[in-house]
């Protein structure tokens, strides 16, 4: 089975609204490309004008984040269908920046999970590990804890349409890229891991996506891994780089 790609950019805490629809005025052009679902994460308050500068392209709009509870007594949080309605398509839910400075942890990351699939929002469901559970050679067990953990509850059909995105910590944000080879290897035993809790066909369909550190110069590569479906983007989704990323076949 050929599985779509799918590059998605985290822009993690930049970018006004003023400035979001800037960028995104920029890259439009550039990340055009039939092959490839492309996805935009941005921040809550860049969502709104967001949607609305990507109109008629094929930028599909994402949040960073989301909370689990319908409505109510939440100070600060953004409640799913608040996402839903304002066009959201896609959602981060456990990137290692929340687990490490916001106390997320795999239950919250599972009940968000869960959540954002009721609500019709694919999550893209970050995993990875931490350099010394590289150094430890604990990186696969851990990583297959965080995914079992993370969907939990989860059906094989609504598993079919989730994104996993592989991110070793140590990768991220730092210049230093995985080898192709420890990032296909981990995005293996992820594959491994889903059809060992559901089946053969659920992992075939899953997409795992790889992210840390990708670069116009890396994606080609890291892209044509049989296992890795794309990629999530910090640093280079803010620049002219992310349209050379999502046209790596080109
Ligand atoms: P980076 O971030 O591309 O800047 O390493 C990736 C991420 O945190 O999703």
């Amino acid at each position: 089975m050929m599985r779509r790609k799918i590059v998605a950019g985290n822009w993690k805490m930049n970018k006004t609204p003023s400035e979001a629809v800037e960028l995104i005025n920029t890259l439009k052009p550039l990340v055009a490309n039939d092959d490839v679902d492309v996805v935009f994460c941005v921040p809550a308050i860049d969502i709104t004008v967001a949607v609305e500068a990507a109109k008629g392209s094929n930028i599909a709009i994402g949040a960073e984040n989301m909370y689990y509870e319908e409505s109510g007594a939440y100070t600060g949080e953004i409640a799913p269908a608040m996402l839903v309605d304002a066009g959201v398509k896609y959602v981060i839910i456990g990137h290692s920046e929340r687990r490490e400075y916001f106390a997320e942890t795999d239950e919250t990351v599972n009940k968000k999970v869960l959540k954002a699939i009721e609500h019709g929002i694919v999550p893209i469901i970050c995993c990875g590990e931490t350099l010394t559970q590289r150094e430890q050679g604990v990186t696969i067990d851990f990583v297959r804890q965080q995914i079992k953990i993370a969907l939990q509850g989860v059906t094989a059909d609504q598993a079919k349409e989730v994104v996993i995105a592989y991110e070793p910590i140590w990768a991220i944000g730092t210049g230093v890229v995985a080898t192709t080879e420890q990032a296909q290897e981990v995005c293996v035993a992820i594959r491994a891991c889903i059809a060992e809790v559901y089946d053969e066909a659920t992992a075939e369909a899953i997409r795992i996506q790889y992210g840390g550190s990708v670069s116009a110069a890396s994606a080609p590569e890291l892209f044509a891994q049989a296992d890795i479906d794309g990629g999530l983007v910090g640093g280079a989704s803010l620049k002219p780089d992310f349209g050379a990323i999502v046209n790596y076949n080109k």
